[in-house]
């Protein structure tokens, strides 16, 4: 029995020494200690032995048992410590470490004017809204008195999407006129911005897809001078207080009297450069009086209330304000361009 407890001694001081982690240990206090356990079932052999063996060998099981225990106890907290120091050890921060950059996006320079554009007119009363991009030829065309034989309603100059040449991609923003005008009662007062297609050749200056900001002022007794006002405004708002434009008359089909508004240019002050290619001016947006036709065909008696309209191209705002000497930069996002606006 002396054999036993010793080989049970030598074979346990080994598993505990050699244990990994908490529960490793427990499963040994288990194997040797518990009720179950080795030296619970060497004792119970004790009957066998001889009355002076007896206390003898219980003496050197007592003293096993002690060893036993302090060991598990000595293990566990080695292996603690060990834990704690893996623990901080994974959790270490070096603070002198450089950062990693957080890079920010940023608005497109387009948002940013057409931004500046929805304050100003917010500013003056105006609500904004916005119509679909695939449009009806009865709002884009019939309805704004486009006749029958327009160029724009060639195939070559609009993007059909269906072939009795009812439904196509929109080629201006002034359908919402007459949807507004459908819906609401003057008086009206609303800006419109968003995409439209047309079928040009990508260059320095054209797009099939580019934006238009569309405005429409219907209320009673609205002038030629309510526009010029407005647009004025426009102008020396974003371009500066000493902003000068003209008006020169023009045709729309939707308009009467119809007008382009010119602005002088940055570079030359009128006298003529490469910028404006020896205009002097800057031809910057389509505007008029909605024609009568256009007001009675939405139900909206001309003889009540007049009304004025505009559309301009964004991205010819937005190049005009930085000058911006090739469209399709706008349209590369490479941010290394964009991000100097
Ligand atoms: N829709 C015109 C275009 O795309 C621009 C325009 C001109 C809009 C006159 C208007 C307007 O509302 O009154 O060329």
């Amino acid at each position: 029995m002396r054999e036993l407890l010793e080989s049970l001694r030598s074979a346990s001081r080994q598993a505990i020494d050699q244990a990994v982690d908490m529960e490793a240990l427990e499963s040994l206090r288990v194997k040797y200690l518990g009720k179950k356990g080795e030296l619970t079932a060497i004792l119970k052999q004790m009957g066998k032995l001889s009355a002076e063996e007896r206390p003898v060998i219980g003496q050197l099981a007592n003293q096993i048992r002690g060893e036993l225990e302090a060991e598990l106890e000595d293990r566990k907290s080695a292996l603690a410590a060990k834990m704690q120091e893996l623990r901080l050890e994974s959790e270490t921060l070096d603070v002198t470490m450089p950062g990693k950059e957080i890079r920010l996006g940023k608005k497109h320079v387009n948002n940013t004017v057409l931004d500046e554009v929805l304050d100003i007119f917010v500013g003056m009363g105006f609500s904004i809204v916005e119509g679909p991009e695939i449009e009806l030829a009865t709002y884009d065309f019939d309805r704004l008195n486009i006749p029958a034989n327009h160029t724009v309603r060639e195939w070559t100059d609009t993007f059909y999407i269906t072939p009795d040449e009812k439904v196509h991609l929109r080629c201006q923003t002034s359908p919402v006129q007459v949807r507004v005008m459908e819906s609401m009662k003057p008086p009206i007062r609303i800006l419109s911005p968003g995409r439209v297609y047309r079928k040009d050749e990508i260059d320095a200056t054209h797009s099939p897809m580019f934006h238009q900001i569309e405005g429409l002022v219907i209320d009673k007794g609205v002038t030629m001078g309510d526009l010029k006002g407005t647009l004025n405004t426009l102008m020396q708002k974003i371009y500066g207080p000493d902003t000068v434009t003209r008006f020169r008359p023009h045709h729309f089909p939707f308009t009467e009297p119809s007008c382009e508004m010119d602005v002088q240019c940055f570079e030359c002050h009128g006298r003529g450069c490469r910028v404006c290619k020896g205009e002097g001016w800057i031809e910057i947006l389509g505007a008029g009086m909605v024609h009568p036709h256009v007001l009675e065909m939405s139900g909206i008696d001309p003889e009540v209330y007049s009304g004025f309209a505009f559309g301009v191209g964004l991205e010819r705002l937005t190049m005009r304000r930085f000058q911006i000497s090739d469209m399709r930069l706008l349209y590369e996002n490479d941010v290394r361009f964009l991000n100097q606006f």
